[in-house]
């Protein structure tokens, strides 16, 4: 397994794999791997031959005065896990080798009214950052499937829109969320929690899965059935940004015919912004 950090070295490797024939697989992450990430090369490796695994803490998806420049960079350690699974590649650009003219006037891949409410309320301009970024990474290595977690709902549809709304020849498969025993979503950010934050940080997954059954046990007033969850999560120690009941396929606000559900919030334990959804049917 290789580590290139420019744009034209990961062209030539890549292109020397296809010419060998080989289907191309992507795995954009930030790094800091866990078994989530993991679970995504994983699922690459099936289906693809060749897997490329990015490694680039994005400053375009990072608003002021969040975690940019605290978010953790474990390079050595996520090489020893990415060999260890069979990824073939790493892709591990610096911010001048992606943004070589810096980020003011840089092109900038804007997916309207997916990306907009939920953590695009709260995080101005992010998922602006995350479509640039995906698009550039879809077009230095030019993977037949690119691989995302649901852990980050909305991301993976503003990626999905945004795949099929510029004809993107590339496959977007999504991959459940990897979960630690206690239910709550791995995320790289765990690891800013204190050993009691982390003992609350599974109430948000509990949350959401009671809010799913009284759904699923007929209650229809979602605005009640959210305020009563919202006051649990407060209770817990958490403080809520956002908790909102949608359609599964598109995010659209969730009406009384809705079957396919996903319930989504974001809370905060102290500075630390946590992040979850559970999907759910409804007869
Ligand atoms: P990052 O947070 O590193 O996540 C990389 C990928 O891993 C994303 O597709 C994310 O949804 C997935 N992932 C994270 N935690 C997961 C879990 N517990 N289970 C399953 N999948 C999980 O998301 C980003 O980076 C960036 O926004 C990126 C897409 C790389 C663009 O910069």
């Amino acid at each position: 397994m290789n580590t290139l950090h420019t744009i034209a070295q990961v062209r030539a490797a890549v292109g020397r794999a296809r010419q060998e024939g080989k289907r191309i697989g992507l795995v954009p992450t930030m790094g800091n791997l866990h078994a989530g990430h993991v679970a995504l090369v994983e699922k690459a490796l099936q289906r693809t031959d060749y897997v490329v695994v990015s490694i680039f803490v994005n400053p375009m998806q990072f608003g002021p005065g969040e975690d940019l420049d605290s978010y953790p960079r474990t390079l050595a350690e996520d090489q020893k896990k990415l060999l260890e699974v069979g990824a073939h590649l790493v892709f591990a650009p610096n911010a001048n080798e992606m943004y070589p003219d810096g980020m003011d006037g840089h092109t900038r891949i804007s997916v309207p009214v997916v990306s907009e409410g939920l953590c695009g309320a709260s995080r101005p301009g992010h998922f602006e950052g995350v479509a640039t970024v995906v698009s550039k990474l879809l077009n230095i290595v030019g993977p037949d499937v690119a691989v995302f977690g649901q852990k980050d709902y909305q991301q993976l549809a503003v990626i999905r829109k945004m795949a099929q709304d510029l004809s993107l020849p590339v496959q977007i498969m999504g991959h459940p969320t990897v979960r630690a025993e206690d239910g709550l979503a791995l995320s790289s950010r765990n690891g800013y929690l204190s050993a009691e934050q982390r003992a609350i940080a599974p109430v948000l997954q509990q949350t959401l899965q009671q809010i799913a059954s009284a759904v699923q046990s007929g209650r229809t007033d979602y605005a009640q059935v959210i305020n009563e969850a919202s006051l649990r999560l407060s209770e817990a120690g958490l403080r809520p940004d956002y908790l909102d009941l949608r359609n599964a396929d598109n995010l659209a606000p969730a009406s009384d015919d809705s079957t396919d559900l996903v319930v989504l919030a974001a809370a905060y334990l102290g500075t630390t912004r946590l992040i979850d959804n559970l999907e759910f049917s409804r007869a």
